[in-house]
C-alpha cells in the first residue's frame, strides 16, 4: 500500500494549462506569462479572457467581455436581502460573502461558462454593498461604465471616475492580476472537487470561499496589518517580533507551502506599492513595514534555520491595499475578487477534462470491534 502523504504536499493531482507554481525557482507563471511580465500591464478583463478562453483578447473581444461582465454586477434582490440581514448581526464579511455567493444561483440556471461571468461579475457588488451596509449606509448603484478594477474601488471607496484614479486603478489591477490564480491551492482545489462531482459552478465557488477564509490561506493579510501597526515604530520591531516567536506564534505574511524562496508575488506587489507610496498614502508607514520585513526575516532564518521561511503575498498585500484605502476588514473579501477568476477557470477546466475526484484515506483506527446494542449494556430503570 502507497503511504498517505498529509496535506497533499508535493502530489500531482492533476493537470492544468492556467497557471505552474514553480516553488524552488521562485517562479509563477499565469496561463503562459511569467506574473512579473503581465500582472502589472494587464487589463483584469484581459486576464478574464486569458484564463477563461487560453489567449489574450484582441479589442473586439475585449469590449464585448468588459460590455458583458458590467451587464452583471447587479444583484438578485435575495442576495442583497440577505446581505441586510446578515450585516443586522455583524456577520462577519467572509461569511456573508459565502452565503450571498450561495444565493447567486437561486431562480436561475446558466450554462457553466455564464455562471463564470456572473460570478466574477457579481463579487465587487456583493463585498461593496456588504461594506456599506455594515456601515449603515445604503449600498451604491451598480455602474455599467467603469473597467472592472474601477468597479472594485468604486463599489468599495465610492466616489465619481475621477476620483477613482489611474494609480490606485492601476495599484488594484496588479493586484487582482497578481493573485488571480496559484496552482493547486487549497481554494481551487476545493472548487474542482466539488465541481467534479458535476455539481454546478456557484456551488464550488461557495465552498472555495469558505476554503480561502481560513488564516493559513487568505486570511493573512488583515493580521500582517495588525503587526506592522503594532510594532508601530522601527526600533521596536526586534522586540515585538522576537517575543512573538517565542511564543510560537507564525508571522502572518512569511513561509510558504510551496516556494523554498521569496514568493514572487510578492516581489510584483512590493513594485506596486513602491510605485503607488512614491506619489500617495502614507510613506512613514510603507517605510516602517520595509522595516519590520527585513527584521522578520532575520529572526525567522535564526528561529528557524532549518527551513527556509520568505516574505510571502500576503505581506505586500496588505501594504498595497492598506495605501489604495481599502479597510483592512475587506482583504481578505479583496483577495475573493481576484482568486474567483481562477477558481471558475479551473472549475471550466475540470468539465473539460472530467475526473471525479476521490482519493483514499489510510485507516488508522480500530477493526473487529464486537458491536453490543445500546439495550443490552444500560441498566434497567
Ligand atoms: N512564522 C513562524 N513560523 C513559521 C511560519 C511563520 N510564518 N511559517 C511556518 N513556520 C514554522 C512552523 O511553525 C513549523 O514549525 P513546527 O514544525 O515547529 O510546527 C515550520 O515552520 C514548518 O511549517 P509548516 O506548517 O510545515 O509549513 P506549511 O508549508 O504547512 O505552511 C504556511 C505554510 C503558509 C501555512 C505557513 O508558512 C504559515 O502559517 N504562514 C503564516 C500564514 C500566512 O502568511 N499565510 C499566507 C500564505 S500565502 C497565501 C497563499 O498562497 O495561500
Amino acid at each position: 500500500m502507497s503511504r498517505t502523504q498529509e496535506g497533499l504536499e508535493g502530489i500531482k493531482a492533476t493537470s492544468t494549462r492556467l497557471s505552474l507554481v514553480d516553488g524552488t525557482a521562485g517562479r509563477l507563471i499565469l496561463a503562459g506569462y511569467d506574473v512579473e511580465s503581465i500582472a502589472p500591464r494587464a487589463k483584469f478583463e484581459e486576464m478574464a479572457h486569458l484564463f477563461w478562453f487560453g489567449r489574450l483578447p484582441d479589442k473586439e473581444d475585449l469590449e464585448s467581455l468588459k460590455r458583458d461582465l458590467a451587464s452583471r454586477r447587479r444583484l438578485p434582490i435575495a442576495t442583497s436581502t440577505l446581505l441586510r440581514d446578515a450585516a443586522k448581526t455583524s456577520t462577519p464579511v467572509m461569511d456573508a460573502v459565502r452565503m450571498a455567493v450561495s444565493t447567486l444561483s437561486l431562480g436561475r440556471r446558466e450554462a457553466p461558462e455564464e455562471e463564470a461571468r456572473t460570478l466574477l461579475a457579481a463579487f465587487p457588488t456583493i463585498v461593496g454593498e456588504y461594506w456599506h451596509l455594515t456601515n449603515r449606509r445604503e449600498p451604491l448603484e451598480p455602474r455599467g461604465d467603469l473597467s472592472h478594477a474601477e468597479y472594485c474601488l468604486y463599489q468599495v471607496l465610492g466616489g465619481s471616475p475621477k476620483e477613482i484614479d489611474r494609480e490606485r486603478t492601476r495599484g488594484l489591477e496588479t493586484y487582482l492580476n497578481t493573485v488571480c490564480d496559484h496552482g493547486l491551492n487549497a481554494s481551487t482545489f476545493a472548487a474542482r472537487v466539488i465541481v467534479s462531482t458535476h455539481s454546478d459552478l456557484v456551488s464550488a465557488i461557495t465552498g472555495a470561499v469558505g476554503a480561502l477564509k481560513g488564516p493559513l490561506h487568505g486570511g493573512a493579510p488583515g493580521p500582517a496589518l495588525d503587526m506592522v501597526r503594532e510594532i508601530a515604530s522601527p526600533d521596536r520591531a526586534e522586540q515585538v517580533i522576537t517575543a512573538k516567536l517565542l511564543r510560537g506564534e507564525r508571522l502572518m505574511g512569511f513561509g510558504h507551502r510551496v516556494y523554498r524562496t521569496r514568493d514572487p508575488r510578492a516581489d510584483v506587489l512590493a513594485a506596486a506599492a513602491g510605485k503607488f507610496y512614491a506619489t500617495k498614502g502614507d510613506r512613514d508607514f510603507y517605510a516602517l513595514a520595509r522595516q519590520v520585513e527585513k527584521t522578520a526575516l532575520r529572526l525567522l532564518a535564526e528561529h528557524r534555520p532549518e527551513r527556509r521561511l520568505d516574505t510571502n503575498v500576503e505581506f505586500y498585500t496588505a501594504l498595497l491595499l492598506h495605501g489604495l484605502g481599502l479597510p483592512k476588514e475587506l482583504f481578505t473579501a479583496t483577495f475573493a475578487v481576484a482568486r474567483v477568476l481562477g477558481w471558475t477557470a479551473h472549475c471550466l477546466e475540470q468539465l473539460r477534462q472530467g475526473r471525479l475526484i476521490r482519493p483514499d484515506a489510510e485507516y488508522i483506527g480500530p477493526v473487529g470491534l464486537a458491536f453490543q446494542p445500546v439495550s443490552t449494556t444500560t441498566a434497567p430503570n
